[in-house]
């Protein structure tokens, strides 16, 4: 009996190891554990045996049972957590690889730009992207309803200040942190101040809601338009190679005077004309001037004591020219395939 108990117990444990759901643990159960099963088969003839066989071998019997019950709860629970044998977890594998993101290509470029502009001694700040009215317009000389204001399509905020009006928008561009950064620091000042900007664009291929810009001011006794040209030069060189030459064009700001544009030699090809600068031979890629007095008033800085220059890189589209790229909605796609390479 005990080698009929013993053949029974090694024919359970091989049939649970095939377990694979709880239909397959309940077919085992009725076929071995219920009342008719063939385990309790045994158990039955328990009462025929002598006294001395009856202790000892009931004693056996309970182990196995026991020990075969025990073995179909864990059963029944891996089978719950979901796992069952037939995927059961093997350490000795190797590791599965963590998938490493990347750093996103306006932020690397930023990063190089504040890097050189750190080397000389500049400061990087910030800014509040919910900007009031007073510094993204008003402080920076654009005049309550001049028409210098429709240059940049802006979200107004609906919410009202304590005069009651609605004066707060999604900022712009960056240059009202020139004045925070002038109240705040006073002359001399040298910062740059990277940042998020909105504007109520259609958008398109080349043009997105929500973009970067990096700004750019220095201000101290003697600050001259070739000091701007200077600066201007050597991050074009640093960006796009020792050859880069920089142009300038004259071009209305309302907080700069005189205003200009900057244009770089195309990188792609050399200043010959190609597709990249539609045959120009320059790439535009920013805006820049000497900061008109009224502005250096609005920062608490004395235009008779103090002069200074102030530019505005379009940080995405400086990126699209670095990497060729076609289309800058991508950049806020949050699309794997065309973050990771970079
Ligand atoms: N803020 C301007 C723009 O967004 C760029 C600019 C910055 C121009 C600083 C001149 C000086 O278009």
């Amino acid at each position: 009996m005990k080698e009929k108990l013993i053949k029974l117990k090694e024919e359970i444990v091989s049939k649970m190891s095939e377990i694979k759901d709880l239909g397959g643990l309940r077919d085992l159960e009725e076929r071995y554990f219920s009342r008719k099963g063939e385990l309790n088969e045994i158990f039955k003839g328990i009462k025929d045996l002598s006294d001395d066989l009856k202790k000892d071998f009931g004693q056996f019997a309970n182990v196995v049972k026991q020990d075969l019950s025990s073995s179909l709860s864990d059963i029944r629970s891996r089978i719950e957590k979901g796992s069952s044998s037939a995927n059961f977890v093997d350490p000795t594998l190797p590791a599965k690889k963590i998938a490493k993101g990347s750093i996103h290509p306006v932020t690397q470029v930023k990063q190089e730009i504040e890097d050189l502009f750190y080397s000389m001694g500049f400061m990087v700040l910030d800014g509040p992207e919910l900007e009031s009215d007073y510094y993204n317009f008003t402080a920076l000389n654009f005049a309550p309803h001049h028409p210098a204001r429709e240059m940049q399509d802006t979200f107004f905020v609906d919410i009202k200040n304590d005069e009651g009006q609605a004066d707060l928008v999604m900022r712009t561009h960056t240059s009202p942190v020139q004045i925070r950064a002038m109240k705040k620091y006073g002359a001399p000042l040298k910062a740059i101040m990277p940042g998020r900007c909105y504007r109520n664009e259609a958008t398109d291929a080349r043009h997105e809601h929500t973009f970067y810009q990096l700004e750019g001011l220095m201000i101290g006794e003697d600050i001259s338009f070739a000091h701007l040209k200077g600066v201007l030069e050597m991050v074009g060189k640093k960006l796009y190679g020792p050859n880069t030459k920089l142009r300038m064009r004259p071009k209305y700001y309302p907080f700069v005077e005189p205003g200009s544009n900057g244009e770089y030699t195309c990188f792609l090809c050399q200043g010959k004309g190609c597709r990249v600068c539609k045959y120009t031979g320059w790439l535009e890629i920013l805006g820049c001037g000497m900061v008109h007095p009224d502005v250096l008033r609005s920062g608490g800085i004395d235009p008779e004591k103090y002069s200074g220059f102030a530019f505005g890189f379009g940080l995405d589209r400086l990126v699209m020219l670095k990497y060729n790229i076609d289309d800058t909605r991508l950049f806020n796609s949050g699309d794997l395939r065309f973050l990771k390479q970079f």
